[in-house]
């Protein structure tokens, strides 16, 4: 049993928990995920490792509680745990010196962003960080990414907080020259940065949350296409170049189980579901 040292409501239903493992804290690297299963009976959800703790011996991810077991996930709290934390899984984050880095974070993942942030600066990065969010409310870890950033931006899809949207980001691409790009968010949004990296030749590290299940690399749910080669995102990534990624075969493949995962959720709410508390 792993259990959860804190927990913080980060923005309405996304969480940051901690997770108390001095052994997966000692291994973890940004860009790498856990995978969580909260009870004999539940599914296996990918997260993306948003910090360690070494002192403590504590890993954090957050999480955005968007369907049955990340509903269920968010109703569990410190002192509570979870049956299964397999981890750290998938290739850290590629890091090194590069220059000047833009970082682009979409909602949640603006939290495990930060974890790479923090070691792109370690390594004399010059850093353009842009924070987004659907709506002013929705902005998680503006302040830690502000903190590292040698220039920051804050984009909401409705506009009520910064830029409206991202397309401010082509006059970034202009009045600057980038040496890499990181982005984490929703696939919508890895797609439409690189579009803008693209005629740069801008090498854009994207990660790709495909459907998994085990994460190790067995079961071949996660197939992405990457430059014409099929790739494993759990082995061969979960970071790819953006500028080889076929998206809209991503896409397809993310909505395959979406009228389960709907019937799922709507179940759950209707039953109030919960968990077995360890
Ligand atoms: C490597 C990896 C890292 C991830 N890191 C994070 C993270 O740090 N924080 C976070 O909030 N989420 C992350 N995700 C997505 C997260 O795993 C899903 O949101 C979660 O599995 C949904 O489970 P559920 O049962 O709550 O919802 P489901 O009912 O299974 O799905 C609800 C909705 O989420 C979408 N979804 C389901 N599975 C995935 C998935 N694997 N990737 C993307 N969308 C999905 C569905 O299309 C659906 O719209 C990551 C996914 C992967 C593969
Ligand atoms: S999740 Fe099974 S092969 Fe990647």
């Amino acid at each position: 049993m792993y259990k959860i040292v804190t927990k913080t409501e980060l923005a309405p239903n996304i969480y940051l928990i901690e997770l108390a493992s001095a052994d997966i804290a000692n291994k973890s690297n940004p860009g790498q995920f856990l995978i969580l299963r909260l009870d004999d009976k539940g599914e296996r959800v990918p997260l993306t490792i948003a910090g360690v703790d070494l002192n403590k011996g504590t890993v954090s991810t957050a999480f955005h509680a968007v369907g049955r077991t990340t509903k269920k996930l968010a109703k569990l709290n410190a002192g509570d745990s979870i049956m299964d934390v397999s981890g750290p899984l998938g290739n850290p984050a590629e890091v090194g010196n590069f220059g000047k880095v833009l970082l682009v974070g979409g909602g949640v993942w603006c939290a495990p962003l930060y974890y790479v942030a923090q070691a792109l600066k370690k390594n004399n990065n010059k850093l353009v960080v842009v924070a987004a969010g659907r709506t002013q409310n929705d902005m998680v870890y503006e302040n830690e990414l502000k903190s590292v950033a040698d220039e920051f931006h804050v984009a909401t899809d409705d506009g009520s907080k910064g830029n409206e949207g991202l397309d401010f980001l082509a006059d970034v691409l202009k009045a600057q020259k980038f040496d890499h790009a990181v982005v984490m968010g929703p696939v919508s949004a890895l797609k439409k940065v690189v579009e803008m990296t693209k005629p740069y030749g801008l090498n854009t590290m994207v990660t790709l949350a495909s459907l998994m299940v085990d994460g190790t690399g067995m079961c071949g749910a996660c197939r992405v296409t990457v430059g014409g080669e099929t790739k494993f995102a759990c082995m061969d990534g979960p970071e790819f170049n953006g500028l080889d990624v076929d998206f809209d075969e991503l896409v397809l493949r993310q909505r395959v189980y979406l009228p389960e995962e709907r019937m799922a959720s709507m179940i759950h709410d209707k039953l109030g579901g919960g968990v077995k508390r360890g």
